[in-house]
């Protein structure tokens, strides 16, 4: 997020090496863990040779179990790095809400297929949103995994914050500016998977006419 780009293992291999080099700790958000696609692997950095003793590992409920807005999370880092987020912890969240934390047990205690058809239902709406950006010959990072669409949106010559603010008073689109991700996303748009049918194919209607009429 936002790229939807999925680190291969020889570039986490990479980053290990460069944080064993240097003795830094890695903090890896793996929050997308299941939302892979085309054959691409979630590797967890902590599972890399040596990593675990220096990695935090982030993570949630939200997108792994369609959770989002109970504010489960956790992380998994080792013990002395936990001790020291605690009082933090304490004084920032008190406790994760009770209704979140039965929610999470039954989560983790149920079989994971029905994932299987969560996951085909992203890829079909990846699939028809790479199509219509082809059409209309709008550049974009095919995403590998996550549930977004990094958009190349340079050829309207609009700023991501113009373009964005325009879409959603024009055509009724809430897009996110490639700057959320930093001074590098400039020029570039976040589009999200998350509508079903049939907003979803209605809003990509009014998506391509707004760029049509942009240019
Ligand atoms: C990469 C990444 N990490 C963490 C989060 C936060 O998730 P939550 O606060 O719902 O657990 C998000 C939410 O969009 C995300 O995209």
């Amino acid at each position: 997020n936002p790229t939807g780009t999925v680190l291969s293992e020889t570039a986490l291999c990479e980053i290990a090496a460069l944080a064993d080099a240097r003795d830094l700790i890695v903090i890896s958000d793996e929050i997308y863990e299941y939302y892979v696609f085309d054959g691409h692997r979630h590797v967890s950095m902590a599972s890399l040779p040596g990593m675990r003793e220096r990695t935090i590992t982030i993570n949630s409920f939200s997108k792994s179990f369609g959770m989002t807005g109970l504010r489960l999370g956790y992380i998994a880092a080792p013990a002395p790095f936990v001790q020291a987020m605690l009082p933090f912890h304490h004084a920032m969240m008190i406790c994760a809400n009770v209704l979140a934390q039965y929610g999470g047990l039954v989560a983790l205690t149920q079989p994971r297929d029905w994932f299987k058809n969560v996951l085909a239902e992203y890829d079909r709406r990846r699939r028809v949103w790479m199509a219509a950006l082809d059409q209309i010959e709008l550049p974009y990072n095919k995403p590998q995994g996550a549930y977004y669409v990094f958009i190349d949106i340079r050829s309207t010559g609009l700023s991501s914050a113009e373009f964005v603010n325009r879409a959603r008073e024009e055509a009724k689109l809430i897009f996110q500016p490639g700057t959320i991700g930093g001074g590098a996303g400039e020029g570039f748009i976040r589009g999200a998977l998350t509508q079903g049918s049939p907003v979803f194919e209605e809003g990509l209607e009014r998506f391509k006419t707004f760029v049509r009429k942009l240019r």
